[in-house]
C-alpha cells in the first residue's frame, strides 16, 4: 500500500508516494514561474500548477502499481485567489500570497466589517496576503472579471478540483482567506455579507484528513492514477507541514524555511494574537488551532540573492564560505522585506535593506547576513508565538532551508532551543500523503499516521554564547525597521 502527498509550492510542485511506514518510495517536482508585473505584485498560472501536477504525478505512477494508492492528499500554498467562470475555466492569474498589492482595501475592510469585529471572527486585521482584499481587489478594479467569477477557489483546491471535479476546501487553508469564522469553522455570513462576497462562490469546508472526492476518469488518463482513488480536503502549506512532522499535539511547534519562513505552534485551544502580528488558524487535527507567524521572503531572499549576486555558485559552495564569517557578518545586517512583511509589522509597504555596508564586504558577508536576516526574522515570529498560549515544548525544522546545516544552526542559537532536523523526510508533502492515508482509510486517525510515518530528527543544540552575540545584533535589526517605516511609505508613494 501506498500514500501519496501533492505540494503546490510557490517555486514548483512536488508529488511523492511513500510507504504505509513514511518512507519515501517515489518522487518528483517540477518548476513554474512567479510573475511580478509590478512592485510587489505576485501571480502566477493555475494552468503552470495543474501541469506540473500531472507531469510529477505520472512520473511517480510510473515508478509504483498506482492500484495501491491507499489516498491521495494535498498541500498547498496559502491565500492564493483563483476564480473560475461558468465553464470552470480560469478567469486571471491566480494572486497569490506574497502579493501586496492591496493596501487600500485592507483599510476598507478594517472599516467596512470593523476592527474589533473582523478581529473577533477572523482572528485577523485585513492584510494584503490574506484572500479577501484579493477579492476587493478585483472587484474594484477588474469589475468584468469579478461579473463572470462563478466559483473561487484556493491553489490546492484547484488541483483536486482537476483530479475529481468537485469544489471542497478545508478548515486550515480556509482560515487564510479571511473569510471564515475560525471559532465555529465555517464561513461568516457577516463578514461575506459586508463585504459584498457571495457565499456561494466559496467551496464546502471540510476537516483536513476527510476524504472529499475521488479521482475522475479524465484527470486518472492524464495522471496514472486509477480512477475512483480517494482525494482527502488536505491542507495549507504550513497545517501540512504541521502533520509532516508531527506537530499534533499541544504546545509543539516546528519552523519552516520555504519561499516563506514560518514559526508553526499546535494550540489545542483556541489562543491569539490582540495585535494579530501573527495568525490563529484551524488545525489539520479537527476541531483544534494552530499560531504561526510569517517571514515573507526567507528561502526567496536566498534564491534573490544567488540568482543576482551569485549565480554560478552552488548553496553548498556559498553556505561553506558565509559559515567561515563570524555572527555579525562583519557588522552588516539584512531586513527581508523584500516582498513587504507579515510578523511582526504587517507592513506591505517596507523593503528589503542592506544596513552598514563597507568595503570591506563581500558578496559572502552579504550572502551570510541574507541568512542571519531571515533568522532575525524568524526570531521575530518565535518570540511572538512564544509568548501566546500554550508554552512551546518541542522545537523541529523543514523546508528547503533548513537542509542548510549552517542555517539549521543560526535558529537554534538564535530561539535559543534544540531543534529537531526534519529536513531528510519530514515536512509539507508527507503531511500531505499521511492526510490521503487517514482519508483513504490506511489508518484510523492522524496520531495512528503520524506515529507510524515519521521518525525524530537529530537535534541540534543552541550555544549560549552565540546566542548572546546574535542578541547584539537582533536588537539593532529590530531598531533599524523603527527608524525606517515611513520612510518606506514615502518610497512607495513616489
Ligand atoms: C502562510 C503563507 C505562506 C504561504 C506560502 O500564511 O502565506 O507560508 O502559504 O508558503
Amino acid at each position: 500500500m501506498y500514500i501519496v502527498g501533492i505540494d503546490i509550492g510557490t517555486s514548483a510542485a512536488k508529488t511523492a508516494a511513500y510507504d504505509l511506514e513514511g518512507n519515501t518510495v517515489a518522487q518528483s517536482s517540477y518548476q513554474y514561474p512567479l510573475y511580478q508585473p509590478h512592485n510587489g505584485w505576485a501571480e502566477q498560472d493555475p494552468h503552470d500548477w495543474w501541469d506540473a501536477v500531472c507531469f510529477t504525478l505520472r512520473d511517480v505512477t510510473s515508478k509504483i502499481d498506482s492500484s495501491q494508492i491507499a489516498g491521495v492528499g494535498f498541500s498547498g500554498q496559502m491565500h492564493g485567489l483563483v476564480m473560475l467562470d461558468k465553464d470552470d475555466r480560469v478567469i486571471r492569474p491566480a494572486i497569490i500570497w506574497c502579493d501586496g498589492r492591496t493596501a487600500e482595501e485592507c483599510d476598507e475592510i478594517n472599516e467596512i466589517v470593523g476592527r474589533d469585529s473582523l478581529i473577533d471572527i477572523t482572528a485577523s486585521l485585513a492584510l494584503s496576503g490574506f484572500t479577501a482584499s484579493k477579492i476587493r481587489w478585483v472587484m474594484k478594479n477588474e469589475p468584468d472579471n469579478y461579473k463572470k467569477c462563478r466559483r473561487i477557489l484556493l491553489p490546492k483546491d484547484y488541483i483536486r478540483f482537476r483530479l475529481g471535479g468537485d469544489y471542497f476546501t478545508d478548515a486550515s487553508d480556509a482560515s487564510g482567506m479571511q473569510l471564515l469564522d475560525i471559532r465555529k469553522r465555517q464561513w461568516s455570513d457577516t463578514v461575506c455579507d459586508k463585504l459584498g462576497i457571495d457565499i456561494s462562490l466559496l467551496s464546502q469546508v471540510r476537516e483536513s484528513p476527510e476524504a472529499v472526492s475521488s479521482v475522475g476518469s479524465e484527470a486518472a488518463r492524464l495522471t496514472g492514477l486509477k480512477e475512483g482513488t480517494i482525494l482527502a480536503a488536505g491542507a495549507g502549506d504550513n497545517a501540512a507541514a504541521a502533520v509532516g512532522t508531527g506537530v499534533i499535539y499541544d504546545g509543539k511547534a516546528f519552523t519552516t524555511i520555504g519561499t516563506s519562513g514560518v514559526v508553526y505552534k499546535h494550540q489545542k485551544k483556541f489562543a491569539m494574537d490582540r495585535e494579530t502580528r501573527i495568525h490563529t488558524f484551524c488545525s489539520p487535527v479537527p476541531g483544534e488551532y494552530h499560531t504561526m507567524g510569517v517571514t515573507q521572503a526567507a528561502g526567496l531572499s536566498l534564491q534573490w540573492f544567488r540568482k543576482n549576486f551569485a549565480p554560478d555558485s552552488e548553496y553548498s559552495e556559498l553556505d561553506h564560505k558565509a559559515a567561515r564569517i563570524g555572527i555579525g557578518s562583519d557588522r552588516l545586517i539584512y531586513l527581508p522585506y523584500l516582498m513587504g512583511e507579515r510578523t511582526p509589522h504587517l507592513d506591505p509597504f517596507c523593503r528589503g535593506v542592506f544596513f552598514g555596508l563597507s568595503a570591506v564586504h563581500s558578496y559572502e558577508h552579504m550572502y551570510r547576513a541574507v541568512l542571519e536576516g531571515v533568522g532575525f526574522s524568524l526570531l521575530d515570529a518565535y518570540e511572538i508565538v512564544s509568548g501566546v498560549g500554550t508554552r512551546i515544548n518541542g522545537m523541529s525544522i523543514c523546508g528547503g532551508g533548513a537542509k542548510s546545516p549552517l542555517w539549521r544552526q543560526m535558529v537554534a542559537d538564535m530561539f535559543n532551543i534544540g531543534v529537531a532536523d526534519m529536513s531528510k523526510g519530514g515536512g509539507a508533502c508527507l503531511g500531505a500523503a499521511i492526510l490521503g492515508g487517514v482519508a483513504g482509510g490506511a489508518y484510523p486517525d492522524l496520531y495512528t499516521a503520524c506515529h507510524s510515518t515519521i521518525k525524530e530528527g537529530d537535534i541540534c543544540m543552541p550555544d549560549a554564547e552565540r546566542n548572546a552575540e546574535y542578541r547584539a545584533f537582533y536588537r539593532i535589526y529590530k531598531d533599524i525597521y523603527m527608524s525606517l517605516k515611513d520612510d518606506f511609505r514615502k518610497l512607495a508613494s513616489v
